[in-house]
């Protein structure tokens, strides 16, 4: 998609789509004064009769507007225009980017300047509305031989007054990395789990790193042996696709003393569940279960290409959990990383046993603050639904700042508690930790096993389990992979 941001009056644009964002009960003034009399006081006419108001995400497609350039015309509702925030911005145009791509088009032209534009800076909206019409008109039909969504090939923003061309420009190049970083990470949520494996996600991540400047290495089998990293080599055990840790570095600053941002993320290309397998129902989607690493992965990226003055490290713990022959079973004992034991009491919370060696070694490479990422419980999901992130932390500053980075960016993450006393759940018998906490507050006593393996670093972990993956279309998104938190990572990049 090329972006062009100009001033060019909506009535006199040519495109196949105007799409045109109005609020709740808009009035007919301004710059719509002109454009309702050249459509016949079409917009007046489909407000009175309450055939569209604005309500937030509405829409309103006319198919045939002869008095104007473009071909057709998409009214979408932005809500009323105190309640508008980023997420409802997001939702809006999600809807028009899908309404517009559901057929090959060509030119597609968003006019800002109908609603009052004064509570976000004009950049924003091109920036935002660059990267939602990037995700909305990219489905999960991959491999569908006939696609229900189709790209854009020219996108053209109309901005009111000219503003600084130079600026606005700039912001729909970084929209389109934060878009194309979103449609990454869910275009590898949505591929099969017989495409992406750890060796084909390793040699993803190597081939999109470079020339970016990002540093890549692959750690394998021997390697991942010589770290001794007997935790999540136990969950590769059972598969015959032996497993991978990738690890990123990207240097965007040379200030001595910088702190080292370390995103860790949950790679579990399938899982079956193990030798604790899972029913078809719950294993259906678990090709979504590497979403943390594809979060990551997109995150690493699009903050190399906005070349932020940040110091990260991002770490992939790719594997697969399968039940062969080899497969880790109920009661063994591993040696992780860090030295702790661990008694297996259940081969599906798989997660965690990946993530501890993972975040032992991001400590070992130099993290000193640390956000992890994992579709890790479907107790968060029970908790706080499918569309909100659980956060759970060590550090209530840096907590607060990976939510408040969440806030900014309109993505829904809610803090959850991390009393000592939950430890005890995870007490065992006969080793160090048991890899379970028993029935209640699982999303909780799972973060809690997470933070032995930390060693005191600020961290935050996202269980992401439920927004992660869509069962179903919603109007303003497609179902499957969401590229949940990839803003929100690059914005905590961006105010480090
Ligand atoms: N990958 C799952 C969690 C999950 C569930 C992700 C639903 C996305 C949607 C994880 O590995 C898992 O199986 N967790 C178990 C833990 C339990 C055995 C303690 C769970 O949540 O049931
Ligand atoms: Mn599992
Ligand atoms: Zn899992």
């Amino acid at each position: 998609m090329h972006t062009v941001v100009s001033a060019t009056s909506p009535t006199t644009v040519s495109a196949d789509w105007l799409v045109l964002p109005l609020t709740e009960n808009f009035s007919v003034d301004g710059e719509l004064t002109i454009l309702n009399r050249m459509l016949g006081g079409a917009l007046e006419r489909v407000r009175d009769a309450r055939d569209f108001v604005g309500k937030l995400a509405e829409s309103l497609v006319l198919p045939v507007v002869p008095g104007i350039a473009a071909k057709r015309l998409l009214l979408v509702g932005l809500g009323g225009a105190d309640a508008l925030s980023i997420a409802g911005l997001n939702r809006a145009l999600g809807v028009a980017a899908r309404t517009v791509s559901t057929r090959a088009t060509d030119r597609v032209a968003l006019s800002l300047g109908a609603f009052n534009l004064g509570k976000f800076p004009l950049a924003q909206l091109v920036q935002l509305a660059t990267a939602a019409f990037d995700i909305g008109s990219q489905g999960q039909d991959l491999l569908k031989s006939e696609r229900k969504r189709h790209p854009i090939t020219q996108f053209e923003i109309l901005t009111p007054t000219d503003g600084n061309p130079a600026e606005l420009s700039v912001a729909a190049v970084q929209g389109q990395i934060l878009g194309e970083a979103v449609n990454l990470a869910r275009k590898l949520v949505n591929l099969p789990a017989d495409a992406i494996y750890p060796e084909s996600f390793a040699n993803q991540a190597v081939e999109l790193a470079s020339g970016l400047g990002v540093h890549c290495e692959v750690l394998d089998q021997a390697a991942l042996e010589r770290e001794r990293m007997g935790s999540l080599l136990a969950v590769a055990k059972g598969s015959d696709r032996p497993a991978r840790l990738v690890y990123l570095e990207y240097n965007g600053t040379n200030q001595p003393g910088a702190k080292v941002l370390a995103l860790v993320g949950k790679g579990v290309t399938f899982d079956s569940g193990g030798l604790s397998l899972k029913p078809t129902d719950g294993m259906l989607t678990m090709k979504c279960d590497m979403a943390g690493a594809a979060t990551v992965l997109a995150a690493v990226l699009a903050i190399a290409k906005l070349k932020l003055p940040v110091r990260m490290i991002g770490l992939l713990g790719l594997v697969e959990n399968m039940t062969g022959g080899r497969a880790m079973k109920l009661g063994d004992v591993l040696q992780s990383r860090a030295g702790v034991t661990i008694e297996v009491q259940n081969t599906d919370a798989e997660g965690r046993l990946v993530l501890a060696d993972v975040l032992d070694y991001a400590v070992t490479r130099g993290a000193d603050c640390i956000v992890d990422l994992a579709t890790l419980t479907g107790a968060c999901v029970v908790a706080l639904g499918e569309e909100v992130v659980g956060a759970m932390s060590n550090n209530q500053a840096w907590c607060d700042r990976v939510l408040g980075a969440a806030q900014a960016v309109g993505e829904d993450a809610w803090q959850l508690p991390m009393f000592a006393h939950y430890d005890d759940l995870i007490k065992s018998e006969i080793a160090d930790i048991r890899n379970v906490g028993g029935r209640w507050g699982g999303a909780i006593t799972a973060a809690k096993f997470l933070e032995r393996f930390v060693r005191e670093k600020p961290w935050v972990h996202l269980d992401i389990a439920g927004p992660a993956f869509a069962s179903s279309d919603k109007p303003h998104r497609d179902g499957g992979g969401t590229g949940v938190m990839v803003r929100t990572l690059i914005e905590l990049a961006r105010t480090l």
